[in-house]
């Protein structure tokens, strides 16, 4: 058991089950701060959220916010909110543009690359060497199709080494625009949620709570995503390594072989669109990629592609998560771009019911886990038929939690490390 100066995480993190504090210690969160977060790759944001020279985005690493700018030769930077002055916060403002950024307290300039401009009456720092006061930066910064991610630690694996099979996933989304890149420039709706980051991670991948939890909406919508996650269904849970994990709906689309179905729509309803595919890919490519659609994936250990939205799960304590969502946008794909913008509304906007179906299990299960007995969480669901695929990743049938039981395995290793 779990010991106040080192938890033994072989004891905690077990291959079917998980101890119950894993989501209450706020000691453990701490150590998930220095072990996770403040380590390993961590998406950022999107380059198409600063596109102009000198543009620049509130974010954050975990709980520590982060500015990422565009200098004025175009790079990309991550820099911490603290002035190395007194520590005052230098950028107060969600986005903007600024070559720039002044300190309020007493008034030190930092450039949009973090170094060190000037500051008020510089002969009280007679001799003092300016280039060590500039802002302090993320250690490492790197991006992938325009997914920009940061990692605190100066060494590591690359982010490429880290995403591993989720950059195929990567790749596969952004095929569904038609000039192959993404876009996020609908804005953000941001949603607080009492519970830990993991109930979060783990429940993106979660193919058995969506019959129950979300039976409301798909009854509404008159949707066809609830058979998706079905013990008939002939999708696939997925662990990818590293963390990794998806639902993989593309042996029922396929199965149903209809262009678009996936988004619950069909071809006619969005001519545009589908011959803007048609030209980039030719038909034969286009119409696959428009039967199988785009991935649903949780790249750890904040990055969730949810099919037609983005969600970026930030700690900020034990039990508070805040979840950053934005519409997918397809550059070039005006008419497709609407009716996402609008589905996200009806699903994870404030009166969507989706996202409020999820948050309320979130809580609830927060609560529920305080109390002492029984300790352990048990994620033997499809243990026995779990089984590797062509590329020698372990999957399960729809409903298995063989990805929460990779989630742990990797979290495991990541606690353990040195
Ligand atoms: Fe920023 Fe003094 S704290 S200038
Ligand atoms: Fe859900």
């Amino acid at each position: 058991m779990a010991t106040a100066a080192r938890p033994q995480w072989d004891q905690l993190v077990q291959s079917e089950h998980v101890h119950g504090s894993l989501y209450t210690d706020p000691a453990i969160f701490q150590a998930e701060l220095e072990k996770i977060w403040y380590r390993t790759w961590v998406y950022v944001g999107h380059e198409s959220e600063i596109p102009k020279a000198n543009d620049y985005v509130m974010k954050s690493i975990g709980p520590e916010p982060v500015i990422m700018t565009r200098d004025r030769a175009g790079e990309i930077h991550l820099l911490h909110n603290r002035c190395p002055h007194r520590g005052n916060r230098v950028c107060m403002t969600e986005k903007g543009s600024a070559r720039s950024f002044t300190c309020p307290y007493h008034g030190w300039t930092f450039a949009n690359d973090g170094e060190l401009r000037g500051y008020p009456f510089p002969s009280g720092y007679e001799g003092v060497d300016r280039s060590q006061l500039g802002l302090g930066r993320v250690a490492r910064v790197a991006s992938y199709k325009g997914f920009v991610f940061g990692s605190m630690a100066a060494e590591g694996p690359t982010l490429e080494e880290h995403l591993g099979a989720a950059k195929d996933s990567i790749d596969l989304l952004c095929m569904n625009s038609p000039e192959g890149e993404i876009e996020l420039t609908a804005g953000f709706l941001k949603h607080k949620a009492r519970a830990n980051w993991k109930f979060l991670v783990e429940n993106e991948t979660d193919g058995y709570h969506p019959s129950f939890v979300h039976a409301s909406i798909f009854e509404v919508a008159q949707s066809g995503i609830g058979s998706l996650y079905s013990s008939e269904s002939t999708a696939v849970s997925r662990y990818m390594g590293n963390g990794h994990s998806e639902n993989d709906l593309r042996p029922e689309f396929r199965k149903r072989d209809v262009p678009l179905s996936w988004f619950g729509t069909t071809a006619d309803r969005l001519p545009d669109y589908v011959r803007r595919m048609d030209a980039a890919y030719g038909p034969e490519k286009a119409r696959k990629i428009l039967i199988d659609g785009t991935p649903h994936v949780m790249i750890f250990p904040n990055l969730f592609i949810a099919e037609i939205q983005i969600f970026v799960i930030q700690p900020l304590s034990v039990n508070e998560t805040v979840q950053h969502v934005t519409a997918l946008q397809f550059k070039g794909a005006p008419d497709l771009n609407r009716r996402l913008r609008q589905q996200t509304m009806g699903s994870v906007g404030p009166a969507g019911f989706l996202l409020a179906d999820d948050a309320e299990m979130y809580e609830r299960t927060q609560l529920g886990v305080q109390a002492r007995n029984p300790e352990w969480l048990f994620l033997g669901r499809g243990k026995h038929r779990e089984r590797t695929d062509e590329n020698g990743y372990l999957i399960g049938d729809a409903t298995d939690e063989t990805p929460s039981r990779g989630i742990w395995r990797h979290y495991r290793s990541l606690m353990e490390a040195e």
